[in-house]
Order: structure tokens, then sequence, then C-alpha cells
């Protein structure tokens, strides 16, 4: 089994991507959305959420965990290894190193939320990927939240957005990483801002194919799905098809449920 968690629906960008490249894995999915955002929240406070999530997973039988969540793993992805060494784990991190190789220019930007824009392992990342380019960090709060609305058409955040990307376009980056998962879901907010100016660098598939050479036994079940969410759990399902995620109904074996981690 594999178990695969975020604070809310971001996460589910990698879910797709690991549902499309193990359709025999048995999954869980787990929004801890009793308690997002995690991007403003302090480290410890992250990274408590994180042992208790972990806990249950193991709990329910995961072998393989993936951390489906930048901020998550910035804080505590660390002291997760540490906690369950039997467990194998896949982190998520902000694409800058292809988003390094990739650029012409020599600029890129990660936009992240604030707890990831501010770590140490970020900074780390940029170290030892990015020496050769100017790399901007843009911190965008609200906007993982925003998500979970799923009012992404709103025209008052395609300003905001352009706020945030216009003066990164201006100064030639050229590369633009999707420094946490719910931002995959803005894409089609962002795409038609860059426009051909930049690239958006999203990592969900690549994470994927990391699950794929660690997932060994856990890649063979009978392909269903379970959702779970320490709030709001129908909320979890419905976003499915808003998310254009519809596809993976198919493979849910009971109605999303409700836990107390
Ligand atoms: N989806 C998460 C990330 O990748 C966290 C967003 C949040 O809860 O603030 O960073």
């Amino acid at each position: 089994m594999i178990g695969i968690f975020d604070s809310g629906l971001g996460g589910l960008s990698v879910l797709a991507a690991i549902a499309r490249k193990l359709p025999a894995a048995d999954l869980i999915y787990l929004a801890d959305t009793a308690h997002l955002p995690y991007g403003n929240k302090e480290d410890g406070y992250i990274r408590s959420r994180v042992l208790q999530i972990g806990r249950r997973l193991v709990d329910d039988g995961c072998g393989v965990i993936v951390v489906a969540c930048n901020t998550a793993t910035a804080a505590a992805v660390a002291a997760f290894r540490e906690h369950f060494p039997e467990l194998a784990v896949v982190g998520v991190e902000p694409g800058v190193k292809p988003a390094a190789a990739q650029s012409r220019s020599g600029r890129i930007a990660v936009l992240a939320t604030e707890s990831t824009a501010r770590s140490e392992r970020l900074a780390e990342l940029i170290r030892q990927h990015a020496g050769s380019v100017r790399v901007h960090v843009e911190a965008c709060p609200g906007w993982a939240t925003r998500v979970e609305t799923l009012h992404l058409d709103d025209p008052h955040f395609a300003a905001e957005a352009r706020q945030h990307l216009t003066p990164l376009l201006e100064c030639g980056v050229d590369q633009i990483v999707l420094g946490c998962t719910h931002y995959s879901f803005l894409a089609p907010v962002l795409q038609p801002i860059v426009d051909q100016r930049a690239a958006l660098v999203d990592v969900a598939e690549a994470v994927a194919r990391q699950c794929v050479r660690l997932a060994g036994t856990a890649a063979l079940g009978s392909g269903r799905l379970t959702l779970l969410a320490t709030a709001h759990p129908e909320r979890l399902q419905a976003a499915l098809p808003a998310l254009g995620l519809g596809w993976l109904r198919h493979r849910l074996c009971s109605a999303a449920r409700l836990i107390v981690a």
C-alpha cells in the first residue's frame, strides 16, 4: 500500500501522476484539512502533524509514503525518515535542479509557501543545484488556500498572480518553479500570464517516477484508492472532478472518510 499525504488538495496532483503510473497499486490519499494551510505555520507544528499522519498511514499498512507537500518535506522529512526508518519515503522538493539546467537566461524563480520560502532546505537545494543561475524565491501567501476554495477562475486572483509574476518576467526569469503541490492546479491561471516568456516547472511526474522505483511489492494490488481527511472528507471527494481528476473516482472503493489523526 502506498500512502500519499498533503495539508489538503495540493497532493492530488502527485496522487494523479502516481495513479497513472501504478494502475494496480492500492493507494491511500490523506488530506490534513483540519490543519491547513501548513505554509504559514511554524516548523515544530508541521513536524508534529507529519509524524501523526505518518503513524496513521503506517497503521493502515502503508510501506511507502509520499510526502506530497513541499512545505512538509522542507520542515519535516528528515524527522519523518528518522522516526520511520523501516519506510520507503519520497519527499517533494521544488524543481530547482531542472529549472536551472533548462534556463537560457540564467534567471529562475521559485513560487512557494512562506514556510518553504524561508526554509534552510530550499536554500541548500539552491546552493547545490543552482549555483550558476540567479534564483528569485517568491513567497505566495494564500495561494494554497485559494486552491482549496476551488474558485480558480476568480479575476481577483488572476490580478494578484500577475502582480507576483510580472516583475519576475521583466527581469528575465525564464523558468518558474511551482514549489507547492497546490500550485499545479493554478497552472491554467498562471500559464496565460507567463505566456511564452517562461516555462512552469512542476515535479509531480518526477516524484511519481521515484515512487515507481521505490514501490516494490506496493505496486501490486487491486488498484483501489482510499480518500481520508481530517476535516470535510466530502469536499476532498467533490474536488476530484473540479480539478480535472474525475477519472480517479473509478478507483475509489468507498466514499471519502473522516479520520482523527
Ligand atoms: N501543498 C503544500 C506544499 O506543497 C502545502 C500548502 C499549504 O498547506 O500551505 O507546500
